[in-house]
């Protein structure tokens, strides 16, 4: 049995997770709290990082109180301590691994860095007893990647963005439309009134052999069309229209990703796996195929410290630890490109 806690700050969220592992069983959640720091970057219109990582110390202590009394643990039950190391923004990065750093230092108790996209990666099992071999596709507001896992810590990068992420896009777009920042959740929401079939949005490389994607094209191809219509488009239109272009490459690239490396298998994680309507067209997509499709539970699709503390938890039952001089890590790769 372990009881790790983990600290999730690589952007604008600051996150405190409690879990408890025990080998060959399913990881039980003790704690998840997270102070989202949206409502302050908003009037910005995105992420600005000093006040991220001002506020990430200002939260933290609170944070780790409550989660220990969630959990109705104390610190000293905790038997590792984990924080996201990268990729992510330099200073918000430290200020998580300090903490946890400090805490492991106190209590004599081991520290690990976790990668952030190995824990959006592994998010999906976190209620399951093991990670199968699968195909992975990550979708966040960074990173557009597809992995082949063979197991956990085991991975081969398959394809990624050569531009845009597809979190970036949809938040770019949501800003040329004027919406709230982020604007992922906000083009799902005008979508839903929408005809994706109102625009035709370009498909960029969803035919092209090889699984990468692009997804700037099509912010472009919004961009003229807005300038075009001077004010005349239906944003719900416009927002299903592009809303369904990426659905249809990322669905696409998917499926081909699937077959390529016979996976019966796919999992997707990362805050654009909260869009409905991408769980929905894959899903359908993987019942035709006969594959299984898994996604994360809601709470741990966005940033969140269960995640965090997952991966640790598999690293930490391996024998795994990090040293507590290691530095963090704001491009970390999950894997090294595959030679071809
Ligand atoms: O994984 P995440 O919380 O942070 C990163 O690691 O980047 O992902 C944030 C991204 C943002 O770009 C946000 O707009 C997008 O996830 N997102 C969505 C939805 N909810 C969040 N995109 C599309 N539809 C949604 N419902
Ligand atoms: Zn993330």
């Amino acid at each position: 049995m372990a009881l790790l806690m983990a600290i999730e700050s690589s952007c604008d969220e600051t996150a405190i997770a409690i879990l408890r592992g025990v080998p060959g069983s399913a990881a039980e959640v003790l704690a998840s709290e997270i102070s989202s720091q949206i409502d302050l970057h908003r009037e910005h219109g995105g992420v600005v990082p000093e006040l991220a990582s001002r506020n990430h110390s200002l939260r933290l202590r609170g944070l780790v109180e409550k989660a220990l009394f969630d959990a109705k643990v104390t610190m000293a039950d905790i038997d590792a301590f984990a924080a996201t190391t990268g990729p992510g923004l330099a200073s918000s990065l430290l200020i998580g691994s300090t903490a946890a750093k400090g805490m492991a230092c106190a209590l004599g108790k081991p520290f690990l860095g976790i990668n952030h996209l190995e824990g959006h990666l592994l998010s999906p099992f976190i209620d399951r007893t093991a990670v199968p071999p699968h195909l992975a596709l990550i979708v966040s507001g960074g990173h557009t990647l597809l992995l082949d896992v063979e197991a956990a810590g085991r991975y081969r990068k398959l394809g990624g963005t050569r531009d845009d992420a597809a979190g970036e896009a949809f938040d770019k777009v949501g800003k040329m439309l004027d919406l709230p920042y982020p604007g992922g959740p906000e083009i799902e929401k005008a979508a839903r009134s929408g005809n994706p079939r109102a625009f035709d949005f370009p498909r960029s490389m969803l035919h092209d052999p090889h699984l990468d994607f692009s997804f700037s094209g099509l912010k472009t191809a919004v961009l003229y069309t807005l300038q075009r219509e001077k004010g005349r488009v239906s944003v719900p239109d416009l927002a299903a229209s592009f809303q369904q272009a990426v659905l249809d490459i990322l669905v696409g690239k998917t499926l081909r990703a699937a077959e390529i490396s016979r996976h019966r298998i796919v999992a997707i994680s990362g805050g654009v796996s909260l869009n409905q309507a991408l769980r929905d067209a894959l899903q359908s997509a993987c019942d035709k195929a006969g594959l299984e499709f898994v996604t994360a539970p809601r709470d741990f699709c966005a940033d969140n410290a269960a995640m965090i503390a997952f991966a640790a938890l598999l690293r930490h039952l391996a024998g795994e630890s990090s040293p507590l001089d290691g530095d963090i890590h704001p491009n970390l790769p999950l894997v090294e490109p595959a030679i071809v």
